[in-house]
């Protein structure tokens, strides 16, 4: 089978290694792909993730079999929609599923219709009745753009005048772009997150391993958000009776939203949960796999990650019993030094050859040049280990980590350190 894979980071590198298990899968093409990637399938760096019609004419011209879309902004510009039209199976929900994520007020609006427990909140498209609204509220607060921000549209606010500056920068400055032309107020919740990943084929849902991403810069978490510093799964904070919880009262109930509202969702449905005193809460759905979540969760996963993606396209999911390995996962991120601010790129990468069995690298911003490996994004490898405990894991992640070189090489020492002390107790 050909396979063709949109994406170009940490996650898709995960899905790739992954989908060659399968002795049926002859060649993988990563749209566009990176300079790691290219050691496990076939890169094609002109074609981006965004570039929809290129996508599908690239699919029509090399016999694409089975065609898995990963990141966000294809999903929300009707990538899968476009190459069903020409026939092509695919992996990822259509572009009215894909609302879940790319709009914020969809997604709250279909919490508050069916009952879906979710932060209280308030929706302005004027900036002056979000400022009057926020004028008797009680602080800290999050201010959210609606659409899409590369995690960044996101603000928590602590008084006033905190949130004065929010709704400027999002509705007047425009800093992410026409995504701030609504914006969503909610309240602020608390307790440990926890990110749950879900294989649905729009009738059964069969969660994945639940996983604790790291999202600041810094140890302690502090510093800025990032795109994510680290994972580990499972979530020691996500017991057998919470996931029982979150099942009756948060994921079949979405499945069952989103079927009634006509846009049944097929692909994988990531759940951003917060364990409130209250119970469990939903923070954000994500119409796809986290990154860099799918790094811990998919090396956990024993049945093959294709037949489970066709169970899912053919609707057939309730049919196939997915097993997952006993164990645990960490994955630990290497950075651009000043990363999620401005870094250098180019660097040149030196990578131990030989390295423990149980040790995955992730390639997520690097490109070749010259025939060598160079850093080009600010999030450049992902380092995962999979063992029995999630200490060992720890260790030979870490392990590794400290091994690879390159100028600038950035990381945090606190990975699974908190989920540790939870499984202590
Ligand atoms: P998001 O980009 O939607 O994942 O949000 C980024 C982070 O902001 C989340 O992982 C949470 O830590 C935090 N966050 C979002 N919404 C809330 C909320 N209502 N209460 C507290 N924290 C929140
Ligand atoms: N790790 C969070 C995300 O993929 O959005």
């Amino acid at each position: 089978m050909n396979l063709l894979v949109v994406g170009g980071g940490g996650r898709e590198h995960a899905i790739i290694k992954k989908l060659k298990e399968n002795p049926e899968v002859e060649k993988i093409y990563a749209l566009p792909g990176n300079g790691g990637i290219a050691s496990d399938a076939e890169c094609v760096s002109e074609i981006g993730a965004k570039d929809i019609e290129k996508i599908v004419g690239f699919a029509k011209e090399h016999g694409i079999d089975f065609a898995v879309v990963a990141p966000d902004d294809p999903l929300a510009l009707g990538c899968v929609d476009r190459l069903h039209e020409i026939g092509i199976a695919c992996f990822g929900p259509d572009q009215k599923a894909a609302r879940i994520e790319a709009s914020k007020v969809f997604s709250k609006n279909l919490m508050k219709k069916y009952g879906i427990p979710t932060a209280e909140y308030a929706v302005f498209n004027d900036a002056k009745k979000a400022l009057s609204y926020l004028k008797t509220a009680e602080f800290p607060m999050v201010i959210k753009a609606d659409g899409l921000a590369l995690g960044k549209g996101v603000l928590i606010v602590q008084d006033f005048e905190d949130a004065k500056k929010a709704v400027k920068t999002i509705m007047e400055d425009k800093a992410f772009g026409d995504s701030g032309n609504e914006i969503v107020i909610e309240e602020f919740l608390t307790g440990p997150e926890v990110s749950v990943l879900a294989f649905t084929d729009g009738k059964a849902i069969v969660p994945m391993v639940s996983s604790m991403d790291h999202k600041r810069a810094g140890d302690g978490d502090t510093g800025l958000n990032t795109g994510g510093m680290g994972t580990i799964a499972p979530n020691p904070y996500y017991t057998k009776a919470l996931a029982d919880i979150c099942m009756d009262t948060i994921f079949l109930p979405t499945l069952e939203a989103m079927r009634l509202e006509g846009c049944p969702f097929k692909g994988c449905l990531y759940f951003g949960l917060m364990m409130t005193p209250n119970g469990p809460k939903v923070i954000e759905y994500n119409c796809r796999f986290g990154d860099p979540e799918t790094q811990v969760v998919l090396p956990l996963l024993k049945t093959d990650l294709l037949t489970i993606m066709q169970a899912v396209e053919n609707e057939t999911l309730s049919e196939l019993k997915v097993e997952w390995h006993d164990g645990a996962a960490a994955c630990v991120i290497l950075a651009s030094g000043g990363y999620p601010g401005s870094y250098e790129k180019g660097k040149v990468m030196i990578i131990p050859e030989n390295m423990p069995s149980n040790v995955m690298i992730y390639h997520a911003g690097d490109k070749l040049a010259d025939g060598k490996l160079v850093t080009s994004g600010g999030r450049v490898l992902g380092v995962t280990a999979a063992a029995p405990a999630l200490k060992e894991a720890l260790k030979d992640a870490y392990d590794v980590a400290e091994k690879i070189q390159f100028e600038g090489k950035y990381m945090r020492h606190d990975i699974g350190k908190k989920a540790l002390m939870t499984q202590e107790v």
